[in-house]
């Protein structure tokens, strides 16, 4: 029986800005259960991150956050500080793009890792020494128990994101939330670290929220897909689905701009224009501006979103008959 880890519901998020508010998460609904892995994926500006800050206590002072997100049977939104501490780390980590946001540079790595050990686990100085380099070796660290004594700036790009994912992973989170953690990565090295990840999951029994600009890195990865954009849901279901059945012309674009190997001199497909201005949102759906097969329904209000077979949703007032180029 798969066993429910996360529930979020109509989960909202709003920034108070000079020119007024901004809403850039806008009712999502989704769940994961354990060891299950979430793409969450849109162009830059779509609302990923700030859907998994609001789950993290993270939102700038600016950003409020209604509806609901359940782990286990556990409300995270609205929790305290302390509380939100314990969360952190022993129920819930997250890794970012750039390693260097949460190293400290002036902490040898090994005591870093030991640090969130003893803080949370209470172990001894031996103790974490010895959990530590078990970590490192669990995300392939060459030579760990020397890298332990070395500073992050010692490290590659891609060895400091293995020590990001070995940080994430010593308490044993039940919810690992990865924030484009390859996007400032070489392909190759993008590829390992997405080949360990998914080893790691069924290491540890982690569900994995994965998010990416990029639909190509979640095919490998994903169970489930969360296509999103200006803050909306598009199109949700499971990875077959979204690869096989896609529904929704924005996940049409985002598919045609996945690189492939085979063609690399090709010129690589774009979605044409740019995601909408949250402040200035179309009236209707905030797809519209760029769509090839908008009609004039589209510009009434944005579109509800409707089951597709069983499981999908989309948010479309096309059919998917018609979405043919
Ligand atoms: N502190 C803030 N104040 C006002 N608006 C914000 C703030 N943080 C984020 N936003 C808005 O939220 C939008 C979505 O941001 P984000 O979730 O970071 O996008 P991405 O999908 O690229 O991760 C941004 O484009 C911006 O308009
Ligand atoms: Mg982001």
């Amino acid at each position: 029986m798969l066993k429910r880890l996360l529930t979020v519901k109509d989960l909202s998020v709003q920034f108070k800005t000079p020119e007024g508010f901004v809403t850039a998460v806008n009712e999502l609904n989704f769940s994961l259960n354990v060891g299950e892995t979430l793409g969450i994926v849109g162009e830059s500006g779509s609302g990923k991150s700030q859907t998994a800050f609001a789950l993290m206590g993270l939102l700038a002072k600016n950003g409020q956050t209604s509806g609901s997100a359940l782990l286990n049977d556990r409300e995270l939104l609205g929790l305290k500080e302390k509380a939100l501490n314990k969360i952190r780390a022993e129920e819930i980590a997250m890794i970012f793009q750039d390693p260097m946001t949460s190293l400290n540079p002036y902490m040898k790595v090994g005591e870093q890792l030991m640090e969130v050990l003893k803080y949370h686990k209470g172990l001894s100085k031996s103790e974490a020494f010895n959990e530590s380099v078990r970590m490192l070796d669990a995300v392939k660290m060459p030579e760990s128990r020397k890298r332990m004594g070395m500073y992050p700036h010692e490290f590659s790009g891609g060895m400091r994101q293995r020590v990001m994912i070995a940080m994430a992973l010593l308490c044993q989170p039940k919810l690992l939330i990865a924030d484009e953690p390859t996007t400032a990565l070489d392909v190759t090295v993008q590829a390992q670290i997405m080949g360990l990840l998914n080893e790691l999951k069924y290491e540890f029994n982690t569900a994995i929220i994965m998010i990416t600009h990029d639909l190509g890195v979640v095919a490998s990865v994903c169970d489930k897909v969360l296509v999103m954009y200006a803050g909306r849901t598009m199109e949700y279901g499971t990875v077959q689905d979204i690869f096989y059945r896609p529904t929704h012309p924005y996940t049409l674009g985002l598919l045609e701009a996945i690189p492939s190997l085979d063609d690399a001199k090709e010129e690589l497909h774009t979605i044409p224009g740019n995601p909408p201005n949250l402040l200035h949102l179309p009236k209707g759906c905030p797809f519209v501006p760029r769509c090839e097969f908008s009609i004039e329904t589209c510009l009434s209000k944005p579109p509800k979103l409707d089951y597709f077979g069983e499981y999908q949703l989309r948010a479309c007032y096309r059919k998917v008959e018609e979405l043919k180029a």
